[in-house]
């Protein structure tokens, strides 16, 4: 039997579990980890917002460890009226030295880093994507093409995308900490951020508002791809849905329309135009499911299809009860959807 560990030592293991916890592996969402020149700026600051505060603490532990060493009388301090230099101290380090560290991380914050990470005029960006906040997944569109695709962003390396974000529905908040900050989706607006990566790779997303039962499951990828794999991406999403190949799949289309998945669900090229989940068209290609919740596996979009509400509670999938034959149809169909 293994040695039980003994409570102090339990409580030392969780303070440190907490401590590594942010550090252990960048998943590729680590605001300390930054893609861009925006998000280098951000680090930039929380850095020397972190270095000010480690001074400040350190400098208010020595004084109280001066004052309890130099104390006169015995036992804990009483507060009695301060007077002269002890007047002086207080306000110096209590009111004057932290007005002028406010005031200028203040400036800094809003004159330089805010107008580093704004979002720049539209007419300055290469191209403009649209992202739409759903509960619980985002919507991406690409204006000038008919390419629908959901939680997973394409852009090209090194240039400059603005990002065009609204809301179908709550408020939620678009943000990939290592390519900039974070932009809010709110009703009957538009807002704007710019997305830039200085090299390809893939970046994590994660909806920043809380906006229901699933928002912590409200995550997304951004690729970053050199111009020539972006633009034979976006020329495949921009097609419409593939034939099924076998009988199987064949199957699965006609699934897709008797249980109700059309309804919800588009598939361009077909009759299927529903709005109220993701555009499927291209479902087989994308890495993940519901928001980067599940692999996009065969085994996993199974395990979706016969019960999304055990996956995600409270997602807008119901359980339609989908038979087992028709679980395994639907599968093979829309996994060959590339
Ligand atoms: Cu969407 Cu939180």
């Amino acid at each position: 039997m293994p040695r039980p560990v003994r409570p102090r030592h339990a409580l030392t293991l969780a303070a440190c579990a907490v401590l590594v916890a942010g550090c252990g592996g960048n998943n590729g969402q680590s605001t300390l980890a930054p893609q861009s020149r925006a998000s280098r700026e951000i680090a930039t600051l929380w850095w020397w917002m972190l270095a000010i505060a480690c001074v400040v603490f350190a400098g208010s532990l020595t004084m109280l460890a001066i004052a309890w060493v130099r104390r006169r009388r015995e036992g804990m301090p009483v507060i009695e009226e301060t007077k002269g230099r002890t007047t002086g101290l207080v306000i110096g380090f209590g009111i004057v030295i932290p007005i002028i560290v406010n005031v200028a991380l203040f400036i800094v914050a809003n004159f330089f880093v805010i107008r580093q990470t704004e979002a720049p005029a539209a007419a300055t960006t290469s191209m403009t994507i649209q992202v739409v906040g759903r509960q619980w997944f985002w919507e991406v569109r690409y204006p000038g093409t008919k390419a629908v695709t959901a939680n997973e962003i394409h852009i090209p390396v090194r240039t400059r995308v603005n990002v065009v974000a609204t809301t179908g529905d709550v408020i939620h908040s678009f943000w990939v900490p290592e390519l900039n900050r974070k932009i809010d989706m709110i009703p009957g607006r538009r807002n704007r951020v710019l997305l830039y990566a200085d090299k390809p790779g893939r970046y994590r997303g994660q909806c920043a508002e809380f906006c229901g039962l699933q928002h912590a499951h409200m995550s997304m990828f951004v690729f970053a791809q050199t111009p020539q794999d972006y633009k034979r991406w976006l020329q495949n999403q921009a097609a419409g849905a593939r034939a099924p190949g076998t009988a199987q799949q064949q199957a699965g289309q006609k699934a897709f329309f008797s249980d109700q998945c059309a309804s919800c669900h588009a598939l361009r090229g077909t009759s299927a135009s529903g709005q109220v989940g993701p555009d499927l068209t291209h479902v087989g290609s994308r890495s993940t499911l519901a928001a980067l919740v599940l692999p996009n596996t065969p085994a996993a979009l199974s395990r979706w299809i016969r019960n999304p509400q055990a996956v995600k509670p409270g997602t807008r999938m119901p359980d339609l009860g989908v038979s087992e034959r028709d679980v395994r149809s639907l599968t093979a169909y829309l996994e060959s959807l590339k």
